[in-house]
């Protein structure tokens, strides 16, 4: 895709704010900072739609408490056609973190990581929404 160039009209205090942001976040420049602000907001709005998503589901929990684990599976079982992998790391003799990726329906996605997340003994649990980066450059 070609770059076009526009001129933004901006406070100068809000500008100022946007710069110490950017700094902050390492970027180098304004322009890749604006663009991924744009995809960001991009990415979100895909997922308030219909079209297929990416995305990766973490949890932390005991892997001692023998019912959550087969929970946890149960509801992986059930929701298999938005798992496209899966990968499980033992973080030390009682935690384990699950990392989850998923594609397909947003909804699906979502309503995924919230019965996971939900489910009792589940330390901690995220969605990271993204996407398939064909809509966006
Ligand atoms: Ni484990």
């Amino acid at each position: 895709m070609p770059l076009i160039r526009f001129g933004v009209s901006i406070e100068k205090d809000l500008l100022l704010k946007f710069d110490c942001f950017i700094k902050g976040k390492k970027y180098t420049n304004r322009s890749e900072a604006f663009r991924d602000l744009i995809r960001q907001e991009l990415v979100q709005e895909q997922w308030q739609g219909k079209e297929e998503v990416v995305g990766a589901i973490t949890l932390i929990y005991n892997h001692h408490k023998r019912e959550l684990v087969n929970k946890l599976m149960d509801i992986q079982h059930d929701f298999g056609g938005v798992i496209i992998s899966s990968q499980h790391i033992h973080l030390d003799h009682n935690n384990c973190l699950e990392i989850i990726a998923v594609k397909g329906s947003p909804k699906e996605a979502q309503k995924l990581a919230d019965t996971l997340k939900s489910v009792k003994g589940v330390k901690h649990g995220t969605l990271s929404m993204s996407t398939t980066g064909k809509e966006i450059e």
